[in-house]
């Protein structure tokens, strides 16, 4: 199963099937297109667009948690302060032990991450639809989410240099070190194909129409962060 002695040798097999994989870098091109996107006027559409993305990837992700393949579940990643604890304890001795799926450690930072994404996108959205009331914590739930992913990523450079074990390279082909009995029999190509088809479909038919879709939905006051009218008024609403 999860074994800190398998052979430096051993084989590769697969363990992120091609939804997990399609997921994590939309998740991740939206996260940071909305960000870049964020507080400019003339960029809301797009920022709101990336946004609900975030949003919508990880409401699915939650639905796959359930349904998906043996390591994309939340069963199989989820562990007790116990095993948390002594993860930790072996990653300080740089000796941290192999899982072929999320360490236990990563899968709080995931679970941690999913949250924040729906909260930090849900409060977007209410302050695009119902007004100022929601910014402020929309942006303090962005920030937590941008430090986050900072930790993410350092905690990805790390883990992959002590297991000597491209990580994000494994987040692309989904396969890592492991014995064949760990790995996952099939990608399900279908279902991702399908999933970045949708969201690539999305974001064509909302930027080509941009007073349809999201673009009705909006406060007077986004409609005019939309450059309706080039103006971003600070002054009472209708
Ligand atoms: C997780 C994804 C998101 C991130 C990281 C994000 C980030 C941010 C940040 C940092 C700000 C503050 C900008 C500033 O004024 O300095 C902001 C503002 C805002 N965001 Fe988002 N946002 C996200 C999702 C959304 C969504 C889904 C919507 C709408 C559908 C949205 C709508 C807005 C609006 C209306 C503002 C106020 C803009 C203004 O008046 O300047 N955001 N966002
Ligand atoms: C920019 C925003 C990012 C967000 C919001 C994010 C979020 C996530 C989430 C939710 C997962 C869990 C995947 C799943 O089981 O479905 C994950 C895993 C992972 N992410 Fe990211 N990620 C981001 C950026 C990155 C970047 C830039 C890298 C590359 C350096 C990266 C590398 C990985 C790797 C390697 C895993 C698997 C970790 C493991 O082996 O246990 N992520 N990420």
């Amino acid at each position: 199963m999860n074994d800190s002695t398998l052979p430096r040798g051993a084989g590769k097999v697969l363990v992120w099937d091609v939804p997990v994989r399609v997921f994590h870098w939309l998740l991740a091109g939206s996260f940071a297109g909305a960000w870049l996107t964020a507080g400019h006027e003339r960029w809301m559409l797009l920022h709101a667009t990336l946004g609900c993305t975030v949003l919508a990837l990880a409401v699915l992700r939650v639905a796959w948690g359930f349904l998906g393949t043996r390591h994309a579940r939340f069963a199989a990643f989820l562990r007790g302060p116990g095993e948390i604890v002594r993860y930790l304890g072996g990653l300080v001795r740089g000796k941290p032990r192999h899982y072929v799926g999320h360490n236990p450690a990563g899968a709080l930072a995931i679970v941690a991450l999913l949250a924040l994404a729906v909260t930090a996108a849900a409060t977007g959205l209410a302050t695009y639809t119902l007004g100022e009331a929601y910014e402020d914590v929309h942006e303090v739930l962005a920030n937590l989410m941008l430090g986050l992913v900072g930790l993410h990523v350092a905690a990805v450079v790390v883990s992959s240099r002590l297991h000597r074990e491209n990580l994000a390279a494994a987040m692309v082909t989904g396969r890592k070190r492991g014995a064949r009995a760990d790995g996952i029999p099939r990608g399900l190509r279908l279902p991702g194909v399908l999933l970045l088809a949708a969201v690539l479909g999305f974001w064509g038919w909302q930027l080509t129409h941009p007073s349809g879709g999201l673009g009705a939905i909006a406060t007077a006051e986004a409609h005019r962060d939309h450059g309706d009218d080039g103006g971003h008024g600070d002054d009472g609403d209708d």
